[in-house]
C-alpha cells in the first residue's frame, strides 16, 4: 500500500513535478497572510459557487449571510483551512511528499462518496485563488507558485472524483 502511493506520486510528479523550494516559500509566506480568515475563505467559496455549499446537509437550502455566523459555519471552516495548512505545512519538506499524497488521496475518495465532481473542486480552486489574490501580497511569482502547488494537489484528488 505504502509502495503505490509513492508510485503514484511519481507519476503525478512526472507531469508536474514538486514544488522548488521558492515556490514553497511564496506558498507558505502567503498563506500564512489569510490562513486565520476560516470563515471569511469559505464564506467566499460559498458565495462563488451556492452549489458547493448545497451539498453540506447542515447548510443545504439556508441563507449564506445567516449562517455565517454560526458555530456549525466555523466548524467546517476551520476543519478545510487546518486541511490546506497541514498540506502547506508538510509541501515545504520533500520528505513528506508521500504523507502528503496519503491524505489528499483520502480528501478526494471522502468527497468522492459525498458526491462531490472534479468541477466542484475545480471551483473551489477558483475561488481560493480569487480570495488570495484579493487579500495577500500577490504578483506574478506568487500566483506561478499556488498555481503549482494546486494543480499537483489537484491532480491528486481527480484520481478519486468523478467528473
Ligand atoms: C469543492 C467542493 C467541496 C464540497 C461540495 C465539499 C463538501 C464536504 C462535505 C459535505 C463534508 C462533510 C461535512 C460534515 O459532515 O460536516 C466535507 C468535509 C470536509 N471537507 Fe469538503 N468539500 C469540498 C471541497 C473540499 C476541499 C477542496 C477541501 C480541502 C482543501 C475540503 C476539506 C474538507 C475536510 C477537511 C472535511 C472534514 C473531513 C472529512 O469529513 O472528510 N473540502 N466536505
Ligand atoms: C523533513 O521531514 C523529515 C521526515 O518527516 C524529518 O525527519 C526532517 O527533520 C524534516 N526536515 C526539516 C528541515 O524540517
Amino acid at each position: 500500500m505504502k509502495f503505490f502511493a509513492v508510485l503514484a506520486f511519481c507519476v503525478v510528479g512526472a507531469i508536474a513535478g514538486p514544488l522548488s523550494s521558492d515556490e514553497a516559500a511564496l506558498v507558505k509566506s502567503s498563506w500564512d497572510q489569510v490562513k486565520h480568515n476560516e470563515v471569511d475563505i469559505l464564506y467566499a467559496v460559498f458565495k462563488a459557487y451556492p452549489d458547493i455549499q448545497a451539498k453540506f446537509p447542515q447548510f443545504v437550502g439556508k441563507d449564506l449571510d445567516s449562517i455565517k455566523d454560526g458555530r456549525e459555519f466555523a466548524t467546517h471552516a476551520t476543519r478545510i483551512v487546518s486541511f490546506l495548512s497541514e498540506v502547506v505545512t508538510l509541501s515545504g519538506n520533500e520528505s513528506n511528499l508521500a504523507a502528503v499524497h496519503t491524505l489528499v488521496t483520502k480528501l478526494g475518495k471522502d468527497h468522492k462518496a459525498r458526491g462531490v465532481t472534479k468541477s466542484q473542486f475545480t471551483n473551489f480552486r477558483t475561488a481560493l485563488v480569487s480570495y488570495l489574490s484579493s487579500h495577500v501580497s500577490w504578483g506574478e511569482n506568487v500566483a506561478a507558485a499556488w498555481n503549482h502547488a494546486l494543480d499537483n494537489t489537484m491532480a491528486i484528488a481527480f484520481k478519486q472524483l468523478d467528473d
